[in-house]
């Protein structure tokens, strides 16, 4: 089978498709049965120009930047990776969490400026509770509830809406900390609307790990020059660039979408992808295909 992949992927399941070719969306060739990407972005214009394709596997759970319908109109399937980076994603929504609320990352860059002169030299330097705060957990599936779960530890009083239950506006009223697990789809894009973030009290956190355009990105900027809320981003609208104001803000903690980076879930993740191409290279069924 001939099998293109826009890079190499982490973990030692890697090794076992052998001669794969390597390139960007743009380099994949005609006679390309598989294809494999990191969330980089196929469109119908790609798949015209691939004709033999038969399977699009991804790398990651989230599948947005993949036209699903195209794909299906041609016949050709999609993978992503679920189930194997909940945790990971998890514990960086807590990471991101804690750092915003306790001003860790201002800490540490203090510390570094050599403006830490004696204990009290910084001031008080007053942070958040995490512990025994409203957590508003938007999205309730494999990675909500592993944020769930590790709510119970900290003694978190815990909201949450999905799909079918709860309410958007009152979890942003009530909530300390509010936290996106939802795919980005025509539903949830701009999900926290201008309107929406203006129902965050103040003083709350907003979390995003999930995808940037979830949330109306000039809105937030706006809440966060403005001092009202904190907030913790592993995700932006147009990667990797982030908005030029946030940059100074000591209120906001900036990650480069890393949530589920860790040398373990990275090679589950790839082991995943590797099954799924070897279950189309023996006629087996996909081992997860997306709907
Ligand atoms: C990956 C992700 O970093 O799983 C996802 O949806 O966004 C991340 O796990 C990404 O897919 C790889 O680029």
């Amino acid at each position: 089978m001939k099998v293109f992949a826009t890079r190499p992927l982490p973990g030692p399941a890697w090794t076992e498709l052998l001669d794969v070719s390597i390139g960007s969306v743009d380099d994949a060739y005609a006679e390309i049965e598989v294809l494999i990407v990191a969330n980089e972005m196929v469109d119908g214009r790609a798949l015209d120009r691939l004709p033999a394709l038969r399977l699009i596997a991804n790398f990651g759970v989230g599948y947005d930047r993949i036209d699903v319908a195209a794909c299906r109109a041609r016949g050709v399937a999609v993978t992503n990776t679920p189930g194997v980076l909940d945790a990971a994603t998890a514990d960086v929504t807590f990471a991101l969490m804690l750092a915003a609320r306790r001003r860790i990352v201002e800490g540490d860059q203090l510390v570094r400026a050599g403006r830490w002169a004696s204990h009290w030299s910084a001031g008080p330097f007053l942070g958040r509770e995490v512990n025994g705060a409203t957590l508003g957990i938007v999205g309730l599936g494999r990675i909500g509830s592993a944020v769930m779960k590790r709510a119970v530890g900290f003694d978190m009083r815990v909201l949450s809406v999905t799909r079918r239950e709860g309410n958007l506006d009152e979890l942003l009223r009530a909530s300390d900390i509010v936290t996106l697990h939802v795919p980005l789809t025509s539903e949830t894009a701009g999900l926290l609307s201008r309107e929406r973030l203006a129902l965050l009290r103040d003083g709350a956190t907003l979390v995003n790990t999930a995808r940037g355009a979830i949330i109306d990105m000039a809105a937030l900027v706006d809440e966060l020059v403005s001092g009202r809320i904190t907030a913790g981003l592993d995700v932006f609208v147009d990667e990797p660039n982030v908005p030029n104001e946030l940059l100074s803000l000591p209120n906001v903690v900036l990650t480069p979408h890393i949530a589920s980076s860790t040398v373990e879930t990275r090679a589950e993740m790839t082991r995943v992808v590797v099954d799924n191409v070897l279950a189309l290279e023996r006629g087996a069924p996909l081992l997860t295909p997306v709907q």
